[in-house]
């Protein structure tokens, strides 16, 4: 659906330039919710406002469906750009204009009939949940109505593709996740292909299928969110799954608290229906250690769940490592946790 070749987007000249996006290539596929992720200044914004060329790339090239963005005339442009959705983290209203009238500029803009702009318009106020405030002004609205009308504006025009640039960052965590759920469902209803910044691990869990951890202009990882989320490569990665995790500061303790000599710590990852299961208690059983749990978690990654222990086994070396071996040979991940 969208193809993204060797992308460079670089501010200004010689000693001033600023080299923002160095390289970027990714794939993003019809129907899927693609997070991309990272911190301030890692290219963001700059990346995805290049998909739509509201920034014009350096070098490289943008292709959505068949069309190729970079070789666009400005009205060929203007057309194409209609068929792309956009929400900004401010939301990006007309202040001195309706809820109604918000939605319906789009729509305006390229002279639809009256009838028909109202038809659309009431379908969107109807997909958003905002049906009773088609007459209030952006003002008399909360952070979260208002996300639902930048929503509602980009879906006007039957997009196939919506881009949302940090869409959840100016709400607060309980309208984040209606506002999430709100993207999830558009998602599933109109097989829209969603491509999302944040610079939060959450927002990537809670709706994303596929993730990109962009870093200094550069892609580190890219994958599924399960196993990114799971296995992250990149200390980047990391970082960004621990901060989500106010924890690890007793963790560190637990870990270095005193111990057995011949102790080790693993963390175990359950995903899936193994999450339920009793795989711990029947394995230790079996190969007679003792164990401490010194971290525990049970979550979801879209619709997966998963579990994650950090656990402590004492016992002989060999009862340990047998444990260790017959965990992994019930499919969960093991990994040593120094
Ligand atoms: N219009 C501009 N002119 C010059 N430099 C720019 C411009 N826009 C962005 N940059 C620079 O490009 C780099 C990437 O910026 P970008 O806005 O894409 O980052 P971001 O990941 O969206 O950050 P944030 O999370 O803070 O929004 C930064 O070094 C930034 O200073
Ligand atoms: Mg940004």
């Amino acid at each position: 659906m969208i193809t993204i070749k060797n992308l460079v987007k670089t501010y200004g000249t010689g000693a001033k330039a600023t080299a923002a996006l160095k390289g970027i290539n990714l794939e993003v596929a019809q129907g899927e919710i693609f997070g991309i992720i990272g911190h301030s200044g890692a290219g963001k914004s700059t990346l995805i406002r290049c998909i739509n060329m509201l920034e014009e790339p350096t070098s490289g090239s943008v292709t959505i469906g068949e069309t190729d963005m970079t070789r666009l005339g400005t009205s060929q442009l203007q057309r194409e750009r209609r068929r792309i959705g956009m929400i900004f983290q401010h939301f990006n209203l007309l202040s001195s204009a309706t809820v109604y009238d918000n939605i319906a500029f789009p729509l305006r803009l390229v002279r639809t009939p009256r009838a028909a702009v109202d038809r659309k318009v009431k379908e969107m106020l109807e997909l958003v949940g905002l049906t009773e405030h088609a007459k209030k002004f952006p003002a008399q609205l909360s952070g979260g109505q208002k996300q639902r009308v930048g929503i509602a504006r980009a879906l006007a025009t039957d997009p196939r593709v919506l881009l949302c640039d940090e869409a959840t960052s100016a709400l607060d965590p309980q309208t984040t996740d209606s506002i999430l759920r709100l993207l999830l469902d558009i998602n599933r209803k109109l097989g829209l292909t969603i491509v999302l910044i944040t610079h939060e691990m959450h927002v990537i869990q809670s709706i994303c299928d596929k993730v990109a951890v962009i870093h200094g202009g550069v892609i580190l990882e890219e994958g599924p969110v399960i196993d990114v989320f799971l296995k992250p490569r990149e200390a980047v990665t990391r970082d960004f799954i621990r901060r989500e995790s106010d924890s690890a500061d007793v963790l560190e303790e637990a870990i270095h608290a005193p111990h057995p000599e011949s102790a080790r710590t693993v963390k175990v990852t359950f995903i899936g229906d193994l999450t339920y299961q009793s795989i711990l208690s029947q394995t230790v059983k079996e190969t007679n250690v003792d164990f401490a749990i010194l971290q525990g978690t049970i979550s979801r990654i879209k619709e997966t769940p998963y579990g994650q222990l950090i656990v402590r086994f004492e016992g002989t070396p060999e009862a340990i490592e047998r444990t260790l071996q017959r965990l992994a040979e019930q499919k969960l991940e093991v990994e040593e946790v120094r």
